[in-house]
This record gives structure tokens, C-alpha cells and sequence, in this order.
């Protein structure tokens, strides 16, 4: 019997063709949450799941899909999934990893510049009709931070971590870098995320949301940041307490922050984060570039079509599922 696959978003037709070929396609459309509304017997029948990084697989929806054989999400990030209760069912989970490496340090060095500049600032006041009304130019008119020759620190030395590194030593930043593993990457100075926090005048995080890492810069580890320091998060809202971050900014211990992810997405509009001037905030589009978001459903869909020919997923966040089976 052809197998029943649920896609959470209409994705490009041309990208599905192959995966049409091999099970019946059912596409969801609407507003969230899509999975939580279908029925009992839309869930029993389904036999694979493609998702994106909006929908939440966790343990009571799949203890509705008996039937379930994997899931594939169009992100490289699976904290959305309990990948536990699908390691628990031998269920491959695959993400897109890789592929969005260039694209998403672009837009943390992006949120970098722009924090420090007041690219964001400068725009509004601009279009607020400010410029020559209120003010000219003038030698102390819109004065930022020196990126150039300043001190970078990178939380998270994976593929992005390292790529953002590699921008640093081209605005010919001090690298300084920590990350959980230990791992060691040339160019980048490994130190304590203590020693990290205390010394950078840059910090850009780079790491998996987990149970470790839920929370990581906390009011207390922010506090111990280098006055006047700007934070850049392009990895998840979790690593980073929110409220402490508005704190810090409000008291002017740090300078500003360049968000692409946040707690809540989308962050409500009366967020404080939002009413900050030095907040530069981007919805959660680290990754979107055209190459980049057709890449990465390409993987999301090979990973898919490689469990329905019967193969290992190419690139699956729990591999130990294949070797307990
Ligand atoms: C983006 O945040 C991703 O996980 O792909």
C-alpha cells in the first residue's frame, strides 16, 4: 500500500515531484497549529511527517500517529521536535544541516553591523522625517561602535560559528571562541565562556537549543558581559533570557542586540525588545536566501524520500535508530 505523507506547507511542486512518485501527498494549508488540528484518523493514517521549524512534534501528537515512520523538518534546528519520544519509537528524524552555514552568519554578521551602527535607528529616523528637522550632521551626529579591530566572541564553534570567525578576521576582529564540545578551530582564540563574556566587545551565539543550553546567558551571565558590549542571537530565542537581555539594555550595561530568533515567534508587538532603539530585530530569516531555502527543502525532501526507498536517512539527528532496530 503507497504510504501517506503529511507536509505541513505547500512547498514548491517542482521540489515534490520525485517524492509525489513515491507516496500520496497530503499538503497543509492554514494558520497553526495544522498538526494539532487534524483528526484522529488523519493522524493514524500518516506514515511520514515533512515540518517546518514552526510546528511542535512532541510526544502527545505522535502518540496519535501509530503509524508514523519519520519526520523531516525543513530547518537544521529540530528543538521543535521531542526527538527523544521519536528515538523512544525508532522514528529517524532528518534535518537540513550544511547548507544554510554562509547564509545564516551572513545575516548574524548583518545584525552585527547594524547593531552597531544604528543601521535601524538611522532608517527610522530618516523616514520619521528627522534628518535636517531636529538635527544636521554634525561631528557627534549618530556615533556607533568600532566594529573594525574590536573583539568578537562566538558561543557555538560548529559550521555557522566558524564561518562567522571567518567574516571576524576579514573586519580584522580578535576572535575569541567557546563552545560546549571543547572543540578547537584555528584563528579563533579558545577561552572560558567566562573569559568570553568578560572580554568581548561582540558576542554572536551559535548553538543548538537543548536542555544545556536552554537559558545559557542568563542575568547573571549577562551581567558579567563587557560594558557596552553588543549581543547578536541568530540560533534560537531559548539560549538567551530575554528579560535580563531588556534589563541590560535598559541600564545601559550593554549597547544593543542584533535578534533574528526570539523566545516567542512571532514576538507579540508590545514586546520590550521591540520598544528598545538599540534592538535590531529580523523575524527568524537567518537562512532565507532563495539558493539557501530550495537547498535546504531539497535535503528535507531527499531525507524523506530515502526513508520511503527503504535507506538510512542522509542526514538524521537520531542515526542510533538504525543501529537498535
Ligand atoms: C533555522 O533556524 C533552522 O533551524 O533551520
Amino acid at each position: 500500500m503507497r504510504k501517506r505523507v503529511v507536509i505541513t506547507y505547500p512547498l514548491p511542486p517542482e521540489r515534490l515531484g520525485a517524492l509525489a512518485n513515491l507516496c500520496d501527498l497530503d499538503v497543509l494549508e492554514g494558520s497553526q497549529p495544522l498538526l494539532q488540528s487534524l483528526s484522529s484518523e488523519q493522524l493514524a493514517s500518516c506514515n511520514g511527517l515533512i515540518c517546518l521549524l514552526t510546528d511542535s512534534i512532541d510526544r502527545a501528537l505522535v502518540d496519535n500517529m501509530p503509524n508514523l515512520q519519520f519526520v523531516s523538518s525543513v530547518s537544521v534546528g529540530v528543538d521543535h521536535i521531542d526527538v527523544e519520544a521519536m528515538t523512544a519509537r525508532n522514528i529517524p528524524v532528518g534535518h537540513t544541516p550544511g547548507v544554510l552555514v554562509d547564509a545564516t552568519a551572513d545575516t548574524a554578521f548583518a545584525l552585527l553591523l547594524a547593531a552597531a551602527r544604528r543601521v535601524a535607528e538611522g532608517d527610522r529616523y530618516i523616514r520619521e522625517g528627522n534628518w535636517g528637522r531636529k538635527t544636521r550632521w554634525s561631528p557627534d551626529f549618530f556615533l556607533g561602535k568600532d566594529v573594525s579591530g574590536g573583539t568578537l566572541g562566538i558561543i557555538g564553534l560548529g559550521a555557522i560559528g566558524q564561518a562567522v570567525a571567518r567574516r571576524a578576521a576579514g573586519f580584522g576582529m580578535s576572535v575569541l571562541g567557546w563552545t560546549p564540545s571543547g572543540r578547537k578551530v584555528p584563528g579563533v582564540d579558545s577561552v572560558s565562556l567566562e573569559e568570553l563574556l568578560l572580554r568581548s566587545d561582540f558576542v554572536s551565539v551559535h548553538l543548538a537549543l537543548a536542555k544545556e543550553t536552554r537559558n545559557l546567558l542568563d542575568a547573571a551571565k549577562i551581567a558579567t558581559m563587557k560594558p557596552g558590549a553588543v549581543l547578536v542571537n541568530t540560533a534560537r530565542g531559548g539560549i538567551v533570557d530575554e528579560s535580563a537581555l531588556v534589563a541590560a539594555l535598559n541600564s545601559g550595561h550593554l549597547y544593543a542586540a542584533g535578534l533574528d530568533v526570539f523566545e516567542r515567534e512571532p514576538i507579540a508587538m508590545d514586546d520590550p525588545l521591540l520598544r528598545h532603539p538599540r534592538v535590531v530585530a529580523v523575524p527568524h530569516i537567518g537562512s532565507a536566501t532563495t539558493l539557501t531555502r530550495a537547498k535546504m527543502v531539497d535535503l528535507a525532501i531527499g531525507n524523506a524520500a530515502a526513508v520511503l526507498q527503504g535507506q538510512p536517512m542522509p542526514h538524521c539527528v537520531n542515526p542510533g535508530v538504525y543501529t537498535t532496530q
